[in-house]
């Protein structure tokens, strides 16, 4: 591994429902050293966002859980250590696509989903511990399609690596390459110099300052473009009215056209 901490202690599991739930368990007995990634290649009951689902095949993809102790952050800047995970993952697909012939466009779907086009890639699981004020540790949970051939006709919008570029690439390899992308993120996140996070995160949002369809927490539909994300990581669309309305995770979502 050639960084300087992150993945240099690497807990490897034949199997585990979620490495997120492994890694979260381990922290509460013991501490980790920051870097820690909990690592399976048969990730059986892996939780998403939204209290989703992440199916992986066996042996196809990246999933992973990595520990970081963001301790330099105020609980109100955890949403800056969510635009900087998906910024790694975003260099790192980006790396291996830089020879594809016609690539699709690399972005962010808020709040860090990874898309290729308007096909899903990689998502994002960060749980994060609270002592009062005082943070902790996170538990970053990465899933990366890699080798997963997904079917055209499946209803699942996902893409792979390999259904990009053509070639079978190996899981390890791909985890050594994607902590490198994610822990030099991570160290300029740490001189707290955030504004080039800020600009790059906003720079990749999917469908910014496009129209496009939302719906409402009350079920109700919005036309509106994405302007912004504020510091908290929340929405800010406009209304076809002109109007900014700000929504939280829990208050918007969209819907694919
Ligand atoms: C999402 O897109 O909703 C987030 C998906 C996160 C999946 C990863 S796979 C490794 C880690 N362990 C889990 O149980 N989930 C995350």
């Amino acid at each position: 591994m050639n960084t300087l901490f992150i993945g240099r202690k690497i807990i490897e599991l034949d199997t585990t429902p979620s490495t997120n739930s492994y890694a979260n368990e381990l922290l509460k007995e013991k501490d980790c050293v920051e870097g820690t990634i909990v690592f399976t290649q048969n990730q059986t009951q892996g939780r998403g966002q939204r209290n989703t689902y992440w199916q992986s095949e066996a042996m196809a993809n990246l999933t992973f859980s990595l520990v970081l102790k963001p301790s330099f952050l105020s609980a109100s800047q955890q949403f800056l250590l969510s635009k900087t995970m998906a910024l790694g993952i975003a260099d790192f697909v980006a790396e291996e696509l830089k020879h594809t012939p016609t690539p699709d466009k690399i972005s962010i779907k808020w709040p860090n989903d990874l898309y290729v086009g308007n096909k899903k890639i990689a998502g994002i699981l960060i749980e994060n511990t609270f002592r009062a004020e005082q943070w902790l540790y996170s538990v970053v949970g990465i899933g990366l399609n890699v080798n997963q051939l997904f079917d055209e006709t499946s209803t699942l919008s996902a893409t792979s690596l390999k259904k990009l570029g053509g070639e079978e690439l190996s899981i390890k390899d791909c985890l050594s390459s994607l902590c490198k992308f994610i822990e030099i993120r991570y160290l300029h996140l740490k001189t707290l110099n955030t504004s080039k996070i800020n600009e790059d995160y906003l720079n990749l949002l999917y469908k910014r300052n496009e129209w496009a369809m939302f719906k409402k927490s009350d079920e109700s539909l919005l036309d509106g473009m994405i302007t912004n994300v504020d510091s908290l990581g929340r929405l800010v669309v406009k209304t076809k009215a002109g109007i900014l309305d700000t929504f939280d995770f829990k208050e918007i979502r969209f819907i694919e056209s």
